[in-house]
C-alpha cells in the first residue's frame, strides 16, 4: 500500500507473522525502466522480507519488459501488476484500474512480463469498473495471458473505498479459474479472514494493519498457518507499545534515512495510539517529531503522567 508497506513496515509484519507474503507499494514501471534513483531507493529490502514481491503499475509494454528484468536482478521473488488502483492521477493517466477498460493492453502486459522473467507474475484488480459484469472475462483473459495468481478487491473502481467489499463475485470467479485466486477487502480480524476465505486460495489484508500490524498474526493463526503460541500479540500495556513504536522508528531511520524516516513514521504513530485515553494530546506531539530521542522523551513523559 502506497505510503505504508515500505521496508520497515514489511519487516515488522514479518517479525510478527513470518509466513505472510509482503508486497511493495505500487512502483512505476516507467520510473524503474528509466533507472529513477528515487524509485530504486524505494525498493531496498532485507532478506527477512522474503518472499518479497514487487508491485508494478504502468501501461507501456517496453517499460514492463525492462522493469521485470530489473526486478529479477534486484532479487525480488515475484512481480504483481496493479490493475486495481482507483486514484484519480493513476486512472487519469490510464494506469492501475484503468486497465480494466483496456483489457487487450492488460493481457499484453501480462504476456510481456511472463515472456521476460522467470519470476512468478500475478495481478491485483477489482470487481470491475462500475459493476462486476466484466470480471470473469477479464480474469480469464489474464489467466490465458499467463497470470499465475489473481487478487480481487471486492469493490469496483467507481466505489473506490466506499461501501462494503462484496466477496461473492470472487467466490464465483474461483469456480472458473485454474490459477489461485485471493480475495481482498475489509478484513480487520482473524475471524474475518476465517469467514471470508471460503473456496479461495488466500486473503490479502490492507488497511486493517494500519496501527495494527499484529492483525497479520491473528489472521495467520485463524487460518491455521501459525500456531497461536508463535505469534506476537498486540501489546497490552503502554510500555510494550512504546518499545514497539521506538523499534519502528529506528527501522524507519535505518531504511529510509533520518529525514524521510521521521516524516513517514508520524502517520504510523497516529495509528498506533488511536483509542488511547490521551490520544489527541499525544498525537499533537508525535506528528511533529524529528528524532528518535524526541519520540523517546514524549513517550517517557506519557508513561509517567
Ligand atoms: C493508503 C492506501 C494505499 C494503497 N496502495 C495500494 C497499492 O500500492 N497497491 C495495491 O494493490 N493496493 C493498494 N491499496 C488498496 C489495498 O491494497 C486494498 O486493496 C484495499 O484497501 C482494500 O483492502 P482492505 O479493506 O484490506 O484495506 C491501497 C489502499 C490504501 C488505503
Amino acid at each position: 500500500m502506497a505510503g505504508y508497506t515500505d521496508s520497515p513496515f514489511r519487516q515488522l509484519i514479518k517479525e510478527i507473522a513470518p509466513p505472510v507474503i509482503c508486497i511493495t507499494e505500487l512502483i512505476s514501471a516507467d520510473g524503474l525502466s528509466y533507472g529513477s534513483k528515487k524509485t530504486i531507493e524505494m525498493l531496498r529490502f532485507k532478506e527477512a522480507e522474503r518472499p518479497h514481491i514487487l508491485q508494478l503499475f504502468g501501461k507501456h509494454i517496453d517499460h514492463f519488459k525492462e522493469a521485470v528484468k530489473i526486478a529479477e536482478d534486484m532479487g525480488f521473488d515475484g512481480v504483481d501488476i496493479n490493475m486495481g488502483c482507483p486514484a484519480k492521477k493513476v486512472v487519469g493517466s490510464m494506469h492501475g484500474s484503468a486497465l480494466i477498460k483496456t483489457p487487450e493492453l492488460a493481457f499484453e502486459i501480462v504476456e510481456t512480463c511472463r515472456a521476460n522473467t522467470k519470476l512468478p507474475v500475478s495481478v491485483k484488480t477489482r470487481l470491475g469498473w462500475s459493476d462486476d459484469s466484466t470480471l470473469l472475462d477479464f480474469a480469464k483473459g489474464l489467466e490465458n495471458a499467463g497470470a499465475q495468481m489473481i487478487t480481487v478487491h471486492g469493490r469496483t473502481t467507481s466505489q473506490a473505498f466506499l461501501g462494503k467489499a462484496d466477496w461473492e463475485p470472487i467466490y464465483r470467479l474461483k469456480e472458473t479459474l485454474k490459477i489461485p485466486v485471493t480475495g481482498n477487502g475489509d478484513i480487520i480480524s482473524g475471524n474475518d479472514a476465517k469467514n471470508k476465505i471460503k473456496n479461495l486460495d488466500g486473503v490479502m489484508v490492507g488497511r486493517g494493519t494500519f496501527g495494527n500490524p499484529w492483525l497479520m498474526g491473528e489472521v495467520c493463526a485463524a487460518l491455521g498457518i501459525i500456531d497461536e503460541k508463535d505469534i506476537k500479540k498486540k501489546p497490552e500495556d503502554f510500555e510494550s507499545l512504546k518499545k514497539f513504536m521506538i523499534h519502528h522508528c529506528e527501522l524507519n531511520i535505518e531504511m529510509l534515512g533520518k529525514k524521510k524516516g521521521m516524516l513517514d513514521i508520524r502517520k504510523h504513530f497516529a495509528s498506533y495510539i488511536k483509542g488511547l485515553p490521551n490520544a489527541a494530546k499525544l498525537r499533537a506531539k508525535l506528528v511533529t517529531v524529528e528524532s528518535v530521542d524526541e519520540v523517546k522523551g514524549i513517550l517517557e513523559i506519557e508513561l509517567r503522567s
